[in-house]
């Protein structure tokens, strides 16, 4: 990640604009003073820079939740605050970074909180989770150029190279989403999709509640197949294989097809490496066997107004909330001036959390830089929240 180390920062040079990136404001971290965020904005894309000493100086960097799309940005965010106000550096990787030329984000990347379901093609849909290196998902939008393919893949690396493939290869019928697949599948609308693709997920043996497939995944699944869509897994653990088999049969009636070794259209990066050690490989698909209810995703994440910053610190909660499907935790505030800030949250499911910031500014709140994903948990996340930020009067 690209970052600079410098001698000292200066507040009062704020806002001011350089190499055409926005630097906005500064938020002290009010219970380490020493820290904050830079409130930035370039080619229309806010983020936030972190700062913290570290090391006898203070380390500049993209800030984790709002690191902007595509990276590029954050490195002419980086070269073009050195470039302006030339601070004392003592370190930086930014010359080891080419300067590269600044892309638009490819236009197959969609960015989860402004996924709109009516925007897919008006063809079958087929989704891939975890597609890794990508190669059974651009082979199935090549050879399938009459369907849409939505990847979903939370390994940036993995994502950045297949969104390079699908430029190269001009593909048009295949969409990435960086974005938890659990979660994903609650976005789409009911009997819309025609095939899911789960092949080789990390078994997660020590950690099961990470695992992608689950009761409320299947669920979801079947929800959002057509009548006789099917939910592929393909496995070599032998473990998740029976555990999939446990989930899969939970429901009244199902109807699975299972298979052994039996060869894929094409052999992912993974599955060619558990082919090369001779190891089995497991393959279930789920039916979808009736028409599901439709879904409708209608949540509103604004707030009324909101509290001055000073108030929120003297009122926030000491621990997180804790209901029985969802939590809502006040982690950090953080001081532009005494009535606007930024809080920093988590909140959602327990084993899916939203990671957000919320910007108070002029006695507004909105969620920073955008609201969370449309799912029924955030939103009941969300009007907790609201409790605490929002005037009582
Ligand atoms: C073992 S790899 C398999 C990759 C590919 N399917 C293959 O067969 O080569 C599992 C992939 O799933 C991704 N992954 C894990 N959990 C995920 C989730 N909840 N949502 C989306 N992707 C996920 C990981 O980042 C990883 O790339």
């Amino acid at each position: 990640m690209p970052h600079i180390k410098i001698e000292s920062f200066d507040e009062s040079l704020l806002p001011f604009e350089a190499e055409g990136v926005m630097f906005e404001w500064f938020a002290r971290n009010l219970e380490h003073a020493e820290e904050g965020l830079i409130g930035v904005e370039s080619e229309g894309v806010p983020f936030l820079l972190n700062l913290k000493p570290k090391g006898g100086g203070l380390l500049l960097k993209g800030e984790k939740i709002t690191r902007p799309s595509p990276s590029t940005l954050l490195k002419k965010a980086l070269r073009a605050y050195v470039d302006e106000l030339r601070p004392k550096v003592l370190f930086d990787n930014l010359s080891s970074i080419e300067r590269a030329k600044l892309l638009k984000p490819p236009s197959s990347l969609k960015d989860i909180s402004e996924f709109d379901p009516s925007s897919l093609p008006d063809k079958p849909i087929w989704v891939e989770i975890g597609f890794g290196s990508g190669r059974h998902l651009v082979y199935q939008a090549k050879e399938n150029p009459d369907v849409h393919l939505v990847g979903l893949e939370i390994h940036r690396p993995s994502l950045e190279q297949v969104m390079r493939r699908i430029e190269l290869d001009e593909i048009e019928n295949l969409w990435v989403i960086d974005y938890d697949a659990r979660l994903f599948m609650e976005l789409l609308p009911s009997n819309r999709v025609e095939r899911i693709f789960v092949h080789f997920p990390v078994p997660w043996d020590k950690k099961p509640h990470r695992r992608v497939i689950s009761d409320s995944f299947l669920q979801e699944s079947l929800r959002v197949l057509k009548k006789g869509g099917t939910l592929e897994l393909r496995t070599d653990s032998e473990n998740y294989f029976r555990y999939a088999m446990e989930v899969f049969t939970r429901p009244k009636e199902v109807k699975l097809t299972l298979s052994k070794n039996l060869e894929a259209a094409v052999r992912s990066k993974y599955e060619d490496r558990w082919r090369r050690m001779d190891k089995n490989i497991y393959q279930i698909d789920v039916e979808s066997l009736e028409e599901s209810k439709p879904r409708l995703l209608e949540y509103d994440f604004s707030f009324k107004k909101a509290l001055p910053l000073n108030e929120l610190f003297e009122k926030r909660p000491e621990k997180a909330w804790i209901e029985r499907d969802y939590f809502v935790h006040v982690e950090r505030l953080y001081a532009i001036n005494e009535r606007d800030g930024l809080v920093r949250v988590s909140f959602g499911s327990f084993d899916r959390p939203e990671h957000k910031f919320i910007l108070l500014k002029h006695g507004k709140a909105a969620y920073y830089p955008r609201p969370p994903v449309k799912t029924a948990t955030n939103y009941r996340a969300h009007e907790k929240l609201r409790g605490w930020i929002e005037c009582a009067t």
